[in-house]
């Protein structure tokens, strides 16, 4: 019997040790005990190494939503599933049980029906921080539909190779959205973006800022008509365990972003047991966690792994400055907040602000606080510890990827140790390991690249439409490890602490940005030769982007000047707004190897104003450029 609530050391120790002698009994029991299941599998774990094919719980059937939502009716069907904190403090906030949540999600099944969504169909949903994000994407868990969630501060050149990338037939958005003192126009971006998408015939409109806006005839239609007139009576789709349950895109280091691609049975069971036990959540608890649902942390820890253990959890429509940097501890008190989870940016951005923010909230309800996104520095984590936990509410850094589906590295709090910059131990079921450069296996208190040894059951099951790049992207040089992209260093307690990235993927406020298409949309300005883009250390946002660009003709002031405003009007269109680069050079030429390859690292020092660790620059196609460039940044 494998346990599902880890409530002390040895419950840890023990469901640890027998997750990495047998992974195999330890889900299979995990899977079974928890969960309703149509039909049991055939084969709780297949992996084809060769082909990186990965399967758990082969040929169980079931259908997710059930376990989300209909088997807490009969006992908390009156509890509440959802509470919507919206952008306005004076606007009423909403608690949704789980009865209404389940009525709610099935109504949108059948408009879903209606237009003639079938189990397998990509939809994509682009929606701000609303319940009705939440009840679209339960709609298409519901009736088999692949959700594709795409985060509202995307552009719409980014949203549309999103839909195209994975062939979205429908869309789901609003009119627009709410957030701080802005307004989002989310439908001029659908608009906007749907000129490059010939295969979406719907669009749903849900109302939520009442202005006017554009409604094209044949493909646009409000949401709430439909919804009101839809029956509340839905029956659930059964899935494979192994079918696809959701899209989410992240970014690579090359190329377009890619579409991970995780599978129902899997991501339920492990979704489920990290959340019970790394926010050791008891029933009626209020949970809430900050991310977006167009983030995996938001899929995963606001709605699939609460709802799943009948957990209440809190979603906020806005930001943590608006009306004030009180607001996050405003809604901890207004709601009794017993496990918080955010992000290192956020923490910073506040404890950047004066501590009348904080001090008038009561935030003895507090009895976990999570961080997720990107390494916390030791500064955000003691202020989080000593002025938002009080000194005694214990913090979790929880070290996770998209890719991953759910919490890989993290504290039980209460139960196992928390170290300041620590994600400390891993979560049953996962074996980290680290390698040298050269593929050695490190033994000890050492540093090194992230591997992670045996499948655990949500792991991406591929790149949507592309297997290859998903094998050649997290099984490049073994067949058997996992590839986390990140770089760790292990004490001699086994505690990992994570460094950070180790490819071209810089981590900005939380959001992963992929330096190729950055680059790419630089170099679209018909000034620009090439570019170059590395990430700088800056104190709130972790890191910040700092563009090398070369010029097909020698910069004037003045060029530099419009360039500086064009360059950015450029990325925020192509990608977003959070993908503006904080500062940009105009240099002679970029400094590369004999190949032609860029010397990012180079870069990366005069950034960082570390220019003494260059070493040795004179192998270089042209040394010249460094002291150039070097000269140009000091300016
Ligand atoms: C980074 C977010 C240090 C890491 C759930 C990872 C972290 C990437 C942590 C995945 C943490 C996430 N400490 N670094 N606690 N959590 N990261 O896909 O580099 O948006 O590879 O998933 O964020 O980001 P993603």
């Amino acid at each position: 019997m494998s346990t599902y609530h880890l409530k002390n050391s040895d419950d840890y120790q023990t469901a640890y040790q027998n997750s990495i002698n047998d992974p195999i009994d330890f889900w299979a029991n995990i899977a079974k005990n928890n969960f309703d299941w149509h039909k049991p599998w055939d084969t709780v774990f297949d992996w084809h190494q060769d082909t990186a094919k990965i399967q758990w719980f082969k040929g169980g059937r079931l259908n997710i939503t059930e376990n989300l939502l209909d088997r807490h009716l009969a006992q908390r069907g009156q509890s509440t599933a959802l509470i919507f904190e919206p952008n306005d403090p004076s606007e009423p906030h909403e608690c949704i049980t789980y009865q209404a949540l389940y009525l709610r999600v099935n109504k949108m099944a059948n408009v879903l029906k209606s237009q003639g969504v079938k189990k397998g169909d990509r939809v994509c949903i682009y929606l701000p921080m609303i319940p009705e994000l939440a009840i679209s994407v339960l709609a298409c868990a519901k009736i088999g539909a692949v959700h594709s969630v795409v985060f509202g501060g995307f552009s719409a050149t980014a949203l549309a190779t999103r839909i195209n990338d994975c062939d979205c037939r429908l869309v789901i958005t609003s009119d627009g959205g709410f957030r701080g003192a802005k307004i989002i126009d989310l439908k001029d971006i659908v608009d906007e973006a749907l000129e490059a998408c010939p295969g979406v015939a719907t669009v749903l409109v849900v109302e939520r800022i009442k202005t006017k806006i554009r409604m094209k005839e044949g493909r646009d239609q409000w949401l709430a008509p439909l919804f009101n007139a839809a029956s509340d009576q839905c029956q659930a789709t059964s899935m494979e365990a192994e079918d696809p349950l959701f899209i989410l895109y992240t970014s690579g280091s090359t190329g377009k972003p890619k579409g991970m691609v995780h599978s129902c049975g899997g991501y339920m069971v492990y979704t489920a047991y990290t959340f019970k036990n790394v926010f050791q959540y008891q029933p009626d608890d209020v949970y809430w966690c900050t991310a977006d649902i167009g983030w995996i942390t938001g899929h995963s820890y606001i709605i699939y792994g609460p709802l799943a253990n009948g957990a209440t959890s809190l979603m906020f429509e806005g930001v943590p400055s608006y009306p004030d940097f009180g607001r996050f501890w405003a809604i901890i008190q207004k709601h009794k907040v017993h496990q918080f989870y955010t992000a290192p940016t956020a923490i910073r951005a506040l404890a950047k602000e004066s501590l009348d923010f904080v001090r008038p909230y009561d935030l003895s309800s507090l009895k976990v606080l999570g961080s997720v996104g990107e390494p916390i520095n030791e500064e955000a984590w003691q202020w989080y510890s000593d002025h938002i936990g009080k000194g005694t509410t214990p913090v979790v850094d929880t070290w996770w990827q998209t890719e991953t589906g759910g919490i890989m590295i993290a504290p039980l709090p209460g139960i196992t140790k928390t170290i300041p910059t620590y994600a400390t131990l891993p979560m049953p079921g996962i074996e980290p390991v680290l390698l040298d450069e050269n593929g050695h296996l490190l033994e000890g208190a050492t540093q090194g690249f992230l591997y992670i040894k045996h499948p655990w059951p949500s792991i991406a099951r591929t790149i949507w439409g592309d297997h290859d790049r998903y094998k050649a992207t997290y099984f490049p040089k073994f067949k058997d490890k996992y590839m986390t992209g990140d770089g760790a260093l292990r004490d001699a307690a086994g505690n990992y602490r994570i460094t950070g990235r180790t490819d071209d993927v810089i981590i900005v406020s939380g959001h992963n940005l992929g330096t190729a298409p950055i680059e790419d949309a630089i170099n679209e300005h018909p000034l620009v030769a090439e570019s170059a883009i590395v990430g700088q250390p800056h104190q709130i946002k972790g890191n910040s982007l700092f563009g090398f660009i070369t010029l097909k003709d020698e910069p004037t002031p003045e060029t530099e000047a419009v360039l500086h405003k064009a360059i950015n009007e450029l990325i925020t269109k192509r990608i977003g707004a959070i993908a503006k680069l904080n500062e940009m050079i105009f240099c002679p030429g970029l400094p590369k190897t004999r190949s032609g390859k860029i010397m990012r690292r180079i870069l990366r020092n005069i950034a960082n104003g570390t220019t003494d660790q260059l070493g040795d620059t004179s192998t270089l196609l042209n040394p010249e450029v460094v002291d150039q460039i070097i000269r140009l940044a000091k300016k």
